[in-house]
């Protein structure tokens, strides 16, 4: 299809650093890391080797996934285990002979220890036996392997014993226990040198059907250890638990939420049974990392700041120092690849006064958290806690939860989180967001003198913006997210820019006008009319200066109603003239000679349009411009996605004490959007601009309502249901001019409390309507309690 629009979009990415500076707590976080035990460093490339079992059914799903995300990331090897006849082309395959694809896999899994002893036994440290639907996070594999002496046996997992019943059937002794198999099992070259020369002696004295539990039998018998409960000596038993995550619900393990203590504390997380979890696993554990550097490169340039700061430095003129004669030092320019970022941005040392006022302007109010959100900046001074915000004060927490257990082990207690008791916060673009929470935490001290006790800290928070990078992607039709961007340049900005960006958004359009290698899609209007002539005429000329006149790729269907006689003739008569003036004026019109309702109306137009068509459901009352048509052919995109655009409805001018020019439609082009002159229509939905395939598939209106219509509404609900993404944004030159509305008695309850509501609000501004009331305040006296 022709229809690919070549668009060059711009694609803004707002990065924030999260960094928590000071907690009053007592405890303190300085505390260095243990040094890790001394290891042979071996280089990163044979540190572990990673068998993976798998089945030739899911090498090109579980398999390639995992490939194309930890696996490759491996501090050394990674080979995947299926059976004899197994073939695949896009993982590292051993087809083990003589094994097959039966469950449990205990041939495949001895088998697969036996080729690692075979052929790899000098040349790594360790040997993981993964299933193919975990998830190992690679640098920390590492960081624990490397703390451990591999010259020792180990045998590392999460310890299973099986529950009281499956006790004695697992024929465990007492002192036995094993690995469960599916977070993954560690072995030593050690262990693993003791134990798989007697693969075939385990095998053929199997005493239950549970690979992981034979494993373990094997392991205990010949390399003479059991699981390891801890692989450091710890009070905690739940270690392993922790790192080796293992998550009960099965399928649904990992597919929902990720942000959960669990998923950041654990080394490999299981089961990820669907391949597309494990890429989404895979993509959220690499934004954490990101954060962290992000965090990282703070915490550098606030090193810099402040050691410039020593030697007489200012930190807003770094980017021009030079350490030496001829050495800068940033050597870089701003905006090229290799610059180093903001010191004078990012170096800000943590404060909760580092924003000084001078002027009481300047001062930044706080808002106060408790059940609700208190604050000044809205018309309802008590409200519900948004989701935003909630989220937020969600993902600080639990940074801050997790420095303060950082030092957990060596301290012999931990600290969990029970509830936020209230709270400041407040929001400032240049500086970030400021908070002050009172924590309500549970101490649990497992070590020593064992207690549990409920105790309060305070935390001060501080997130600092980071400067704005954008990144310009050419040729990329944005809702196809599988599409690779066939160039990207990331430009880090400084965030001075930001206030040029926005001003200069306005300007960016051209961007998407200047691609003239493609056409414009055509927007089919369908404006469904019954009387309101006058109106009419007002659109007509509108319609004819902005998109015939400027020869814009649109098309206007008329559904005239024939109701009303006199209108009906004298709008046909406008018609005709256009139709005559321009010989290809587009528009069409289809007269309906039956009881209005704009749902049928709207339906009448669409039997016009092809399948693939654009249109755009639009009332008489609006105006327009071309910046509306632009976007509307941005935002709406064919199965993918549907705008709904927020119109500006003007109030009733009378109560303005002002009058409109009805006929001059330029005039309401330049009204002046503000809380005098009206207000967004937030609870419209009406005006939609989509593809006719996905009205379709939406299964279109309900025909069945008339009078004055919820159909809209109804509508908006099923397309939020839907798999197509909904865009519903204000549009500031779509301008809705006032009209009265009667609301007809005979509407059932539901219509017409919308009806007044609407009516209600197109009234004017509550500052107007309360001066209003303050003028003619006699005029309420005798109406009594109401
Ligand atoms: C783990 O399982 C629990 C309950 O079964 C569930 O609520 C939670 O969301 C799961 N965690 C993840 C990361 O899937
Ligand atoms: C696009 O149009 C401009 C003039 O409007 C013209 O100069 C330019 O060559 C055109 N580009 C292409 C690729 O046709
Ligand atoms: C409308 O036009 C028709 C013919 O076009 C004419 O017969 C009729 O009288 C007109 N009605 C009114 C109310 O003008
Ligand atoms: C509309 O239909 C009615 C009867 O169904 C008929 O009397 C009337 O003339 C029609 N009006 C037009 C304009 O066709
Ligand atoms: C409305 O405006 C006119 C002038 O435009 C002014 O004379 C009149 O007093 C105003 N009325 C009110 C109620 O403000």
């Amino acid at each position: 299809m022709a229809r690919r629009k070549k668009l060059t979009k711009v694609v803004f990415g707002v990065l924030l650093g999260v960094l928590i500076s000071q907690f009053s707590s007592r405890e303190e976080c300085k505390q260095p890391k243990p040094a890790p035990r001394v290891a042979p460093a071996a280089p990163a490339h044979n540190l572990v080797f990673v068998g993976v079992m798998t089945a030739a059914r899911y090498l090109d799903s579980r398999a390639k996934a995992v490939y194309d995300t930890w696996g490759r990331r491996v501090p050394g090897k990674v080979m995947f285990f299926s059976s004899e006849d197994s073939y695949s082309e896009d993982v590292p395959l051993v087809a083990l002979p003589g094994v097959d694809d039966t469950y449990p896999p205990q041939k495949k899994s001895f088998m697969m220890l036996k080729h690692m002893y075979d052929h790899y036994i000098d040349q790594y440290e360790w040997f993981l036996r993964a299933d193919d639907d975990v998830y190992v996070r690679t640098d920390r594999l590492e960081e624990l392997l490397r703390s451990i002496d591999s010259k020792k046996p180990w045998f590392i997992g999460q310890t299973g014993r099986g529950n009281t019943e499956e006790f004695g059937m697992l024929s465990l002794e007492s002192d036995e226990n094993f690995c469960m198999g599916g977070p993954g099992v560690i072995f030593s070259r050690e262990t693993l040198k003791r134990m798989a020369p007697y693969v075939d002696e385990c095998l053929a004295n199997l005493y239950t059907t549970h690979e992981d539990v034979e494993l373990g039998r094997c392991v205990r018998r010949f390399a003479g250890i059991s699981c390891t409960w801890s692989y450091e000596a710890s009070d905690c038993d739940c270690e392993m638990q922790v790192i080796l995550y293992h998550n009960q619900s099965g399928q649904a393990a990992f597919s929902g939420d990720l942000k959960q203590k669990e998923v950041h504390r654990a080394i490999t997380l299981h089961p990820v049974k669907q391949p597309q979890y494990m890429y989404r696993l895979d993509k959220y554990v690499k934004a954490l990392k990101i954060q962290n550097y992000q965090q990282e490169t703070i915490d550098l340039h606030r090193g810099i700041a402040s050691a410039m700061a020593e030697l007489g430095y200012r930190i807003d003129h770094l980017q021009e120092v030079s350490l030496v004669e001829g050495l800068r030092l940033f050597p870089e320019e701003r905006g090229s690849e290799g610059y180093l970022g903001d010191t004078s941005l990012l170096g800000l040392p943590q404060s909760l006064t580092r924003q000084k006022p001078t002027t009481l302007d300047d001062v930044l109010d706080w808002e106060f958290i408790s059940k609700s959100l208190y604050s000044y900046k809205d018309l309802n001074p008590r409200r519900r806690i948004g989701s935003s915000l909630k989220e937020g004060l969600g993902d600080v927490v639990r940074d801050i939860m997790e420095l303060i257990n950082s030092y957990s082990k060596q301290r012999g207690r931990v600290i969990d989180f029970k509830e936020i008791l209230y709270g400041y916060w407040r929001l400032d673009p240049v500086h970030g967001v400021d908070l002050i929470l009172d924590l309500l935490l549970v101490y649990r001290k497992y070590r020593g003198h064992k207690m549990t006790v409920q105790v309060r800290r305070h935390a001060y928070v501080q997130q600092t913006f980071t400067g704005i990078s954008v990144r310009e992607v050419k040729n990329f039709d944005f809702p196809h997210i599988s599409q690779r961007p066939s160039s990207t340049q990331a430009v880090p900005v400084h965030r001075k820019i930001v206030n040029q960006i926005i001003s200069t958004f306005e300007q960016i359009p051209p961007i998407f006008h200047s691609d003239n290698v493609t056409k414009k899609e055509t927007i089919n209007f369908i404006l469904p009319l019954s009387g309101r002539h006058e109106i009419f005429k007002r659109f007509l000329k509108m319609y004819e200066e902005v998109c015939i006149k400027q020869s814009e790729e649109t098309r206007l269907f008329v559904i005239l109603y024939t109701e009303k006689v006199e209108d009906f003739n004298r709008s046909s008569v406008l018609i005709e003239n256009i139709q005559r003036k321009y010989s290809s004026s587009g528009v069409s019109v289809v007269t309906v000679n039956e009881t209005f309702t704009r749902a049928r109306a709207l339906e009448h137009g669409l039997k016009l349009l092809a399948h693939d068509d654009l249109t755009l459901f639009i009332d008489v009352d609006i105006v327009f411009d071309t910046k509306s048509l632009l976007r509307i052919r941005q935002n709406t995109v064919k199965d993918k996605s549907i705008y709904f655009p927020i119109v500006y409805s003007l109030y009733n001018p009378k109560l303005l004490n002002k009058s409109y020019p009805l006929d001059d439609y330029a005039f309401f082009n330049s009204a002046i959007v503000d809380e005098d002159n009206g207000f967004w229509r937030q609870f419209g939905f009406g005006i939609v601009s989509l593809y006719k395939s996905d009205y379709v598939t939406l299964g279109g209106l309900n025909l069945l309502i008339s009078g004055w219509g919820s159909e809209d509404v109804t509508f908006y609900d099923e397309a939020i249901k839907s798999k197509l993404k909904i865009v519903r944004s204000v549009d500031p030159s779509l301008i809705h001019v006032y009209h009265s509305i009667d609301c007809d008695i005979n509407l059932d309850v539901f219509q017409r409390n919308m009806c007044l509501g609407t009516q209600a609000s197109m009234l004017g501004s509550l500052k107007q309507l309360q001066k209003l009331y303050k003028k003619y305040e006699y005029l309420f006296k005798n109406l009594g309690t109401w």
